[in-house]
């Protein structure tokens, strides 16, 4: 299987972990939109979904789903993003959709986070991917400064995010200690969401290889 047939076979075992009857949370990225549309065709009795992005929220809208504001609902029972990297923690690198603060949010909210990617996601240690970093504009500079003296190479990503803020694509990172860095960076004073998924990881892992999906949680 190809990289693209690894999602999409990782995105539709997924259906599986539905809970028809409650609010879906969905992520954002390629894998995801395999997910939204295998989604679509399955038929299932979905009362509405909150969505990680306007990209995945007009996607799901197209094919009849409603979406709610999560100020709107108590919880989401399951949760199913991609990752950019993956360990076998479960601790994950997030944001190359730039979607990070939100899938962090709905992450934060979930009983169960279910995510699904390819084989080229599953790393050893985190941070060959560079480490996106969300930043409120005016610090962008400040918070660049910090994060080179982490021994990061900060790189400022041409985009804005759904939130109105900017991306630091952080290289150079070997990331041996995932939830000491998601705190650390955490602190730095203009800093929205560290890509890190560390301290709220994934609980289920679908992993498309060329051998077919391999589930573990
Ligand atoms: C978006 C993300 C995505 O989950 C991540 O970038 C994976 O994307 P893809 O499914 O396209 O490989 O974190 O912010």
């Amino acid at each position: 299987m190809n990289q693209n047939e690894q999602k999409k076979a990782a995105a539709e075992r997924a259906v599986a972990y539905v809970e028809e009857g409650q609010v879906l949370g969905v992520g954002t990225g390629s894998t995801v939109d395999f997910f939204i549309d295998a989604l679509a065709g399955a038929g299932l009795r979905i009362p509405a979904c909150v969505s990680s992005s306007e990209r995945s929220s007009k996607r799901l809208q197209e094919r009849g789903f409603r979406i709610l504001d999560p100020n709107e609902i108590d919880g989401i029972g399951v949760y199913v993003d991609g990752a950019d990297e993956i360990d076998p923690g479960f601790n994950m690198i997030k944001g190359g959709g730039g979607a990070l603060t939100r899938e962090k949010i709905l992450a934060s909210m979930a009983k169960k986070y279910v995510c699904i990617a390819d084989g080229s996601k599953a790393v050893r240690i985190l941070g060959h991917f560079p480490l996106p970093v969300e930043v409120i504009p005016m610090a962008v500079h400040a918070v660049a400064r910090r994060l080179e003296a982490m021994g990061g190479r900060p790189v400022l990503r041409d985009f804005t995010t759904d939130n109105g803020c900017k991306i630091l694509d952080v290289h150079g990172l070997f990331i041996q200690d995932p939830a000491g860095l998601e705190r650390e960076m955490n602190q730095i004073p203009g800093v929205v969401t560290v890509g890190l998924f560390a301290q709220r990881k994934a609980d289920v892992l679908l992993l498309g290889t060329d051998e077919g999906v391999v589930e573990s949680t």
